[in-house]
């Protein structure tokens, strides 16, 4: 359907997974089912980007909200990331993969930490996906965060008030590095955002899906890419603009 060769191709596609629960209560299974056959949705989805030469991936693994479920549902939600990293490093890394967390550090155990700094660690020269995955985070910790960094530079007298403009601020946000994404995709017909990317989010086309996360394959990632290779980015502009500059 759509290849690296695709017009209009997303830079950067953030997603947030949703639906494993209801995927397994359907099926009369336990929430864990659905967690677990989630993380091959993971695997589906950087496959398809790393094939697509998409240059970043953004996934919302675990919110800051997300402490708040049952003690059983975060402790098996922590370690099957554990697991998935040990199990799928070492491909990510051939697969030329470079993987990066977001979040908020503090506040996770050492296993988890220990095991994101060593995939970060393996895979910090590779030139191709950015994968990012978004273990404790919530959009207004990232700006939150940003805020108290740059305050720890003005009071050291390292940056002045009056060089703090929006894009001054997006250099102390998460993923400064990557252009903000260009696609939101949510899955499992939630129609919000529940906290994640809220200052890189400002420009994004969203689509939504009730299609659930364990279901989310190649196929659907497709669908929701080409759906965005048709969409008018105007940035307040309007189209006459738009086709006078493609000339
Ligand atoms: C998404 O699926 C996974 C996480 C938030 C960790 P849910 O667990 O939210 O599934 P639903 O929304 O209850 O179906
Ligand atoms: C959002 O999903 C967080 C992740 C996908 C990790 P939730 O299922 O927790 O979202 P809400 O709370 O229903 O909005
Ligand atoms: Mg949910």
């Amino acid at each position: 359907m759509i290849d690296s060769t695709t017009k209009n191709l997303p830079r950067h596609i953030a997603i947030v997974m949703d639906g494993n629960g209801r995927w397994a209560k359907k099926r009369g299974l336990p929430r864990a089912a659905g967690h677990k056959i989630g993380a091959d949705s993971v695997e589906a989805v950087v496959n398809t980007c790393a094939r697509l030469g998409i240059q970043a991936l953004s996934l919302f693994a675990f919110s800051t909200e997300n402490w708040n479920r049952p003690k059983d549902e975060v402790s098996f939600l922590m370690d099957l990331l554990v697991r998935f990293l040990r199990d799928k490093i070492k491909t990510l890394h051939k697969n030329n993969i470079r993987f990066q967390m977001i979040g908020d550090r503090c506040g996770l155990n050492d296993l988890i930490l220990a095991e994101v700094c060593a995939a970060e660690e393996l895979t910090k020269n590779n030139s191709g996906l950015a994968m990012n995955i978004a273990i404790n985070y919530s959009g207004r910790w990232d700006i939150a965060n940003a805020a108290k960094n740059i305050a720890v530079q003005a009071a050291a007298n390292l940056l002045k008030p009056e060089e703090i403009c929006a894009d001054k601020f997006r250099e102390f946000t998460c993923l400064a590095n990557l252009p903000d994404p260009d696609l939101l995709i949510r899955t499992s017909g939630e129609y919000r955002i529940s906290n994640f990317m809220l200052w890189q989010l400002a420009y994004t086309e969203l689509y939504f899906t009730t299609v659930t996360w364990p279901d989310f394959r190649e196929k659907e990632l497709e669908q929701a890419i080409l759906e965005y290779t048709k969409r008018e980015r105007r940035f307040g502009m309007i189209s006459e603009q738009l086709a006078a500059q493609a000339k």
